[in-house]
């Protein structure tokens, strides 16, 4: 008769040893932030500061799943900055606080971008009233306020947002036209003078492809390192969409590579897979892989330092405002109702069946 064989998983942090009878196993501690750490990744997600007031699992969920944080908006310029020479740091401090309790490290998002910017700066630069020197100006205060507010409680910072249109162009934003391209490198070294010790990324979407935009972002981030400039990293947004169709994870590693091979870390800054309504089995397989093919592409580079989600929630996901022809949603690893979809099962397998632990750096 032949031996029955059984098959033991081993969980992680579970010990080794045989159990005798009466033995407790150690409870074994499943989170996401707890599977990540393991592989010296940190798991963060975007924070939507009115939900974190008024929605009590929303804040517990995000206690335990993330190790770290970044805000989904307050630290945005029409916040930040709402009037000119005038600062309010008042909701971005509450998310660094609340970060400091949970033992999360934060992502300051973003120091320069084209939107979300208040109307008293772009009326005054279409109107005249603020020409490029005042503009140049501006930009600088603006990153030495902010980067200096947050001095040391920042952990990785997006300086530059977006600045490279998909055809591998220089977006044409009122930074480029009044400053000319040097406002990245200047960007840079403000940051830098103002919070030496934050690691300082260029973040943008669809650079974790190949093409053309993908071409200019290693070659601008490479001029940048060439020219001395203070970055340390790439954030490839990771905003899918599964009417596009996926990669595989060794493609998107070797996709990320690129990027490390110039010297610089990445991260997994804003990642989300939404989907053309309604939700059905089938869509959410593929968004399960969606999300383990981000997880493994990352888990396979040292240099990946974080893998954050843009929300966690479907409840309060910023896809079925924003991609309405056809209508989108159902991007995240939770419903509306806080239930893990198999998107979450896919990113704790991945984390917890994947040989580790890496250092990262
Ligand atoms: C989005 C927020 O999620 C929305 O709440 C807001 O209305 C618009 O901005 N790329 C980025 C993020 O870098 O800052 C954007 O966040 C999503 C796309």
């Amino acid at each position: 008769m032949a031996a029955a064989v059984l098959l033991t998983f081993q969980l992680p942090g579970a010990s080794a040893g045989q159990l005798g009878r009466g033995d407790q196993a150690q409870p074994v501690d499943q989170s996401l932030r707890a599977l990540g750490n393991r592989h010296d990744l940190r798991i963060g997600t975007a924070v939507d500061m009115a939900a974190l007031a008024s929605d009590t699992t929303y804040r517990e969920r995000i206690a335990k799943e993330f190790s770290t944080v970044t805000p989904e908006n307050v630290m945005k310029w029409e916040t930040i900055e709402p009037s000119p020479g005038s600062f309010d740091f008042s909701a971005a401090d509450q998310l660094v606080n609340f970060a400091r309790q949970n033992g999360q490290q934060v992502r300051g998002h973003t120091l320069l971008w084209h939107n979300q910017l208040p109307t008293w700066l772009t009326d005054g630069v279409a109107n005249g009233s603020i020409t490029a020197d005042r503009l140049r100006t501006i930009l600088r205060d603006h990153i030495f306020a902010e980067a200096g507010h947050f001095r040391g409680k920042i952990w990785q910072w997006d300086v530059v947002n977006e600045a490279i249109n998909d055809d591998g162009t220089m977006r044409d934003t009122i930074w480029l036209q009044k400053l000319g391209p040097g406002y990245i490198a200047d960007a840079f070294r403000w940051a830098h003078q103002a919070d030496p010790h934050a690691l300082l990324f260029y973040n943008d979407y669809n650079i974790e492809f190949t093409g053309a935009k993908h071409d200019t972002a290693v070659a601008l981030v490479k001029s940048l390192k060439a020219q001395g400039v203070p970055i340390h990293g790439v954030g490839l947004q990771g905003h899918l969409g599964l009417q596009y169709g996926l990669p595989d994870a060794p493609t998107l590693a070797a996709n990320l590579k690129h990027f490390t091979d110039t010297g610089l870390a990445v991260a997994w800054t804003e990642v989300d897979v939404r989907m053309p309504l309604p939700n059905d089995v089938y869509k959410s397989q593929a968004q399960a892989q969606g999300y383990s093919i981000v997880a493994q592409a990352c888990l396979l580079n040292p240099r990946c330092l974080s893998l954050t989600v843009w929300g966690y929630t479907d409840k309060y996901s910023w896809i079925p405002g924003w991609f309405t022809d056809p209508p989108q949603g159902a991007a995240n690893l939770l419903d509306e109702n806080y239930q893990a979809k198999p998107a979450y099962q896919a990113m704790r397998t991945v984390l917890a069946l994947s040989t580790g632990p890496h250092k990262r750096s």
